[in-house]
């Protein structure tokens, strides 16, 4: 399975491509091939120094990310989204994940929804009909993405209206360390898991903590 990572050079999106490439033939897309390739060489790297085995990972431009990828993480901020999803096509028949949380920081970090009611929900608006979306890893902090030696020991809350799209990518979740996926519901309800970030961000500032996370039990 290929996942094609769009602005997989930024903070979640290099700690993704770190923790997949030894699982699924990754994609790191960026508006910058240059910068993309540079992350795929350091990707190499870590890999080679831990001992894992990746499978092919490649430097791409976000369109190839697309392209040749068939399941498409859009790791971009809320902010880019609408104007990076303008430029990119051929998203027909794709699996595509939202981990984007639209947010502002103000006096406390505040969920911002756009009108659609969710980023996902945006999303799905933009791309083709046959364009399956699902939200997750809305929660997962990046400095824990890169902390390779730590297990992602956190629940994943995944959202989404095809049943074999969420399946696939609650299977993904999974493999991905110890996170769990759980079933969140259709699309409809993103917005709740989508708010989940900027409460976190604000138990962790108001008590003094760092990359706060979830666990269902
Ligand atoms: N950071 C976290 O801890 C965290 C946790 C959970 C979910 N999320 C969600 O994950 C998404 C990515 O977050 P992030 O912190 O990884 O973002 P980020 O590092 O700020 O940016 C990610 C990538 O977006 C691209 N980008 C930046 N400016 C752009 C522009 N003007 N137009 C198009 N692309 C642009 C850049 O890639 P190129 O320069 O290579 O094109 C950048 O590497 C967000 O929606 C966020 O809500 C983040």
């Amino acid at each position: 399975m290929k996942i094609g990572i769009v602005g997989g050079t930024g903070d979640i999106g290099e700690g993704m491509v770190m923790r997949l490439s030894p699982l699924y033939d990754v994609i790191i897309g960026s508006r910058d091939t240059e910068k993309a390739k540079s992350v795929c060489n350091c990707t190499l790297d870590v890999c080679e120094k831990r001992g894992d085995k990746p499978c092919t990972v490649v430097g791409a431009s976000n369109q190839d990310a697309v392209t040749c990828a068939d399941i498409v993480i859009l790791a971009i901020p809320f902010k880019h989204l609408v104007s990076t999803l303008e430029t990119l096509e051929c998203f027909e028949n794709k699996i595509v994940i939202s981990p984007v949380n639209p947010m502002e920081k103000r006096n406390s970090f505040e969920f911002v929804p756009p009108s659609e009611g969710s980023a996902a929900l945006l999303v799905q608006k933009m791309l083709p009909k046959s364009t399956r979306v699902c939200s997750a890893f809305n929660t997962i902090a990046a400095n824990k993405w890169r902390a390779l030696d730590e297990e992602l020991a956190y629940s994943v809350p995944v959202c989404g209206d095809d049943a074999d799209a969420k399946r696939q990518v609650m299977d993904i979740v999974n493999h991905i360390s110890k996170l769990q996926a759980f079933d969140a519901g259709p699309l409809a309800v993103s917005s709740m898991v989508e708010a989940l970030t900027p409460l976190l961000l604000n138990i962790a500032r108001y008590n003094k903590m760092r990359d706060v996370g979830i666990q269902f039990c």
